[in-house]
């Protein structure tokens, strides 16, 4: 099975055990004193983009089981909900957070939004799953999908290591393993690898560096050729 494949497949067997990474149950358990630096890093996250205010039509990308489809719904006037694992859209719709809130079925890569129709796109813990030769037509999805003056907002894991070749070994709590891509980004690294892209992005980490959140507006408009390769 191919990479990205196997990384979808990894997420629609993960759909019913996501949130207990979230929520640090089970396996995921951690120390009290390292479990209250990942809340507080969490609760940090969420007070930055309350302050960012997702406002207007909204796209999410990878919307997963809905830990932050919750949060856009209470800033947005819509959110389109996005995924390409009908299990994790089936518990995100079980939140029942509004007429407002639709969801589609779709993989991102093979994707195409409707075109200049959102204020704002979000993705939490997507851009550290795009391998390096999507990345550039990734960011021109985002650029074509935003109305003028859209904007971005992003939440991601935050690791100081680079994973060889960006690949990640996966356990699910029955055993089964996965592989996924990971690819983790460090703030500066990120600015400067979309500024060629037409955007003006600034990132910043958790006060104990859990996780990396960014905003990101386009500064000038670029065409990037698709893939030379399919998968
Ligand atoms: C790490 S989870 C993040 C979920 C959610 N954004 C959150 O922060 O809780 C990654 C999500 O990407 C979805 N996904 C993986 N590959 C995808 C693809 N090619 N197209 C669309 N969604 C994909 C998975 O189904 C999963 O819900």
């Amino acid at each position: 099975m191919g990479l990205l494949d196997e990384q979808r497949a990894y997420y629609q067997a993960r759909a019913g055990e996501y949130d207990e990474w979230w929520y640090r149950q089970g396996r995921y358990a951690l120390q009290p004193d390292e479990e209250q630096r990942w809340f507080a890093d969490v609760a940090s996250a969420e007070h930055a983009l309350d302050a960012f205010a997702p406002a207007g039509d909204v796209l999410e990308y990878a919307c997963g089981t809905g830990l932050w489809t919750r949060r856009l719904a209470r800033h947005a006037t819509s959110v389109l909900a996005v995924d390409a694992s009908p299990a994790v859209i089936t518990l995100n719709q079980a939140r029942n957070l509004g007429a407002h809130v639709r969801y589609h079925q779709a993989d991102i890569f093979a994707w195409t939004p409707p075109r200049a129709a959102y204020d704002v796109v979000f993705f939490s813990y997507w851009l550290s799953h795009v391998p390096t030769d999507l990345f550039a037509p990734f960011w021109a999805q985002v650029a074509a999908a935003l109305r003028p003056g859209g904007r971005v907002f992003l939440i991601d894991s935050h690791h100081t290591a680079e994973l060889p070749g960006h690949v990640q070994r996966r356990t699910l709590n029955d055993g089964r393993e996965f592989r996924v891509v990971k690819r983790f980004w460090q703030p500066a690294d990120l600015s400067a690898a979309v500024a060629p892209l037409g955007w003006r992005l600034t990132a910043q980490t958790t006060p104990n560096g859990h996780i990396l959140h960014a905003t990101a507006t386009q500064s000038h408009s670029v065409v990037v050729p698709p893939p030379a390769h399919g998968r």
